[in-house]
């Protein structure tokens, strides 16, 4: 069976503790040795917040895996560490990891710039340590069975619209979420990464020509949009919902054109106008014999309990059409995504391919957030293209 990883937590929030943790224990090939995130040791009356203490007795992790810095925690012969910090903290957090020679599990967005993405890669070449973004929405079944149809039936270039609208789901206004300096961008990065990253299974892989972007203003009543099934605290980390910084778009759009002739249409609201949380994948093109084609997958990603009923992939073609329910249990994803961990860590999955589309998707959007005059780190200079080597 192989060697059981040791595995640490870098940041202790809701994805580390909610989902991570939880199908880290549950899996026969990894055991969470310790965890480090500055709320578990902070007192409470520094940082205005009492909960994450709580919160780490209540996950029934014992004390002795806490760390108080980041090098502890590195320093217990860890094989992987699973990084879930704010986006800004990425490239410091993973880097840290990576230089001690340990495997790493990074959270979307794996990091703001094409520029930190080259020191990472640098610091993974230095120590030999891999390293992989978390990216389960291309790991879901209903995503492959998708994929599957349109490289089957789609010859030649293709339309593709990926919507994420979310009714209301910002998550924890007034928090770094919502704060440009440490999120980077809001609905457009952080529903927007799953969406391109699907959408590039589904476009032929011609070269991007053009692109457009839009983000837009939270409304002025944006904070009651929050997520409330992430079940945070209105309070967690300090922030005031109704004070704090909301200076990210809660609606973001981009187009981008291929040289073939495909083009992507991609949209992520973390507020909007449906009653229910919806994705939307549709893929338009043409069969091999001249007819035309479309496929639609209608379904809500990620956790929120606000979902699509009954999740439907559709098919026409010519004048025919086909319909299949696809439900899929919330979450399942998560536990591929582990599953695709273990082979990066044991060398057996071929992750530097898997990392440069990562870094096709990073640069899909940090150019979009730079064409919409708010680039992901403000000062960033135009990207060049082709600099990254995975
Ligand atoms: N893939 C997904 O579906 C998904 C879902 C939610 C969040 N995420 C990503 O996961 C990351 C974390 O999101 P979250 O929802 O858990 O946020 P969160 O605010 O709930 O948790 C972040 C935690 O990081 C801790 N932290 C801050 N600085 C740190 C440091 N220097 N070292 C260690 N820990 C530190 C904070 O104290 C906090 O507890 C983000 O990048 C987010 O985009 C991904």
């Amino acid at each position: 069976m192989g060697r059981v990883l040791r595995t640490g937590l870098v940041g202790f929030g809701w994805i580390n503790a909610k989902v991570w943790l939880p199908r880290l224990r549950a899996h026969p090939h990894f055991e969470v040795v310790g965890v480090h995130d500055p709320l578990l040791t902070a007192s409470a009356g520094s940082t205005g917040s009492a909960g994450s203490a709580g919160a780490a007795a209540a996950a029934g992790l014992p004390p002795d895996t806490i760390a108080a810095r980041l090098p502890d925690l590195l320093a217990r012969d860890l094989d992987l560490a699973v990084v879930g910090t704010p986006n800004h903290l990425h490239e410091r957090t993973a880097g840290a990891a990576l230089d001690a020679g340990v495997a790493t599990l990074i959270e979307k967005p794996l990091c703001l710039s094409t520029a930190e993405l080259d020191r990472l890669n640098a610091r993974s070449w230095a120590t030999g340590a891999p390293f992989q973004i978390s990216r389960p929405s291309p790991r879901r079944l209903d995503v492959a069975r998708l994929q599957y149809l349109v490289r089957q039936m789609c010859a030649g270039p293709v339309q593709v619209r990926a919507e994420w609208l979310r009714a209301a789901g910002v998550p924890r206004p007034g928090s770094w979420f919502t704060r440009r300096d440490e999120a980077g961008g809001g609905a457009l990065l952080d529903l927007g990464w799953h969406l391109a990253e699907v959408a590039q299974g589904l476009l032929p892989g011609s070269q991007r020509t053009g692109l457009t972007a839009e983000l837009r203003e939270p409304a002025p009543d944006a904070a009651r949009g929050a997520a409330r099934w992430r079940g945070d605290s209105p309070a967690a980390g300090g922030q005031d919902p109704d004070t704090g910084v909301f200076d990210v778009e809660t609606d973001g759009r981009l187009r981008a054109h291929y040289r073939d002739g495909s083009v992507l249409s991609l949209r992520a609201a973390w507020a909007s106008e449906v009653t229910v949380d919806t994705t939307t994948i549709e893929v338009r093109g043409t069969t091999a014999d001249g007819e035309r084609c479309r496929l639609e997958l209608v379904t809500t990603f990620g956790f929120s309990p606000n979902r699509v009923t009954r999740p439907v992939l559709r098919v026409w073609r010519g004048s025919r059409s086909t319909e299949w329910s696809v439900e899929t249990v919330p979450g399942k994803e998560y536990d591929d995504q582990l599953d695709a961990t273990l082979a990066m860590v044991r060398r057996s999955a071929p992750w530097r391919v898997e990392l440069r589309g990562t870094a096709e998707v990073l640069g899909l959007l940090e150019d979009a957030y730079r064409i919409a005059g708010r680039p992901l780190l403000p000062g960033t200079p135009a990207r060049t293209t082709g600099g990254t080597r995975c």
